[in-house]
């Protein structure tokens, strides 16, 4: 079905791909735009339901407000840390680019979509929440193939974003997606460089036929 290049293309954009937060001021081609969100729109989704919309920001001020909720949530979790000495380290985090990224996308969530009986849904209602979180990975990984750099951003309350965006109450914003050409693609995750967290060992994770620890 696939070459072994067309293998290892896909693995490399896999190993490849990082949550960036620093963006250059250069557009995003439009047709690149376009492949990003059709890769999203082919992500699985619990009874094809398809839940997701996509609301492609520009306006300065609209990216200002967003940039705004999100600093706004950042210090209201700095307290988090205050326990462990860490709330000075986490306030130097960045973690976020809004202001700076040509392109914001807020992918939103419709739990209604497909009317109250979508097939697999019944059983397990984040399912809507987990088939974005699939379209959301599909966008990162194809922004990485377009040589593009994205950061997901989640500090935000939703009734913020639904305000500043006109998002109706039943519509979860689940992500803003910060898109744009980046002058620092980091190799390893940031919070990893911060020294925040190191990734698991993978042995450790890894149990047969039941859990075991
Ligand atoms: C659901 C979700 C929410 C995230 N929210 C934020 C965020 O608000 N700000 C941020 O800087 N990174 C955010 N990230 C990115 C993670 O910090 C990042 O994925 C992790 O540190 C691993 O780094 P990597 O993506 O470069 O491999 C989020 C990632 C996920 C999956």
């Amino acid at each position: 079905m696939f070459t072994n290049e067309e293998k290892e293309a896909i693995y490399k954009v896999i190993f490849t791909r990082r949550d960036v937060r620093s963006f250059l001021p250069d557009p995003v081609p439009e047709e690149a735009v376009k492949r990003i969100i059709k890769a999203a729109h082919h992500a699985p989704s619990v009874g094809f339901m398809q839940p997701w919309n996509f609301i492609l920001i520009e306006s300065e001020e609209i990216k200002d407000r967003l940039a705004w909720a999100a600093e706004k949530e950042r210090r209201a979790l700095a307290i988090h840390y205050e326990d462990d000495g860490r709330s000075t380290k986490f306030l130097d985090l960045k973690i976020e680019g809004l202001k700076e990224a040509p392109l914001t996308i807020c992918v939103t969530c419709d739990p209604s979509r497909g009317g109250s009986h979508v097939l697999g849904r019944n059983s397990i209602p984040e399912t809507d929440m987990m088939s974005t979180a699939c379209a959301i990975q599909n966008m990162w990984l194809a922004s990485c193939a377009e040589g593009l750099a994205m950061g997901w951003v989640s500090f935000y309350k939703k009734s913020d974003v639904r305000d500043i965006l006109e998002i109706p109450p039943h519509i979860d914003p689940v992500a803003l997606l910060s898109i744009g050409y980046t002058d620092v693609y980091p190799k390893n995750p940031i919070l990893e460089t911060a020294k925040w967290r190191k990734r698991e060992e993978l042995d450790r994770l890894l149990f047969h036929n039941k859990w075991s620890l």
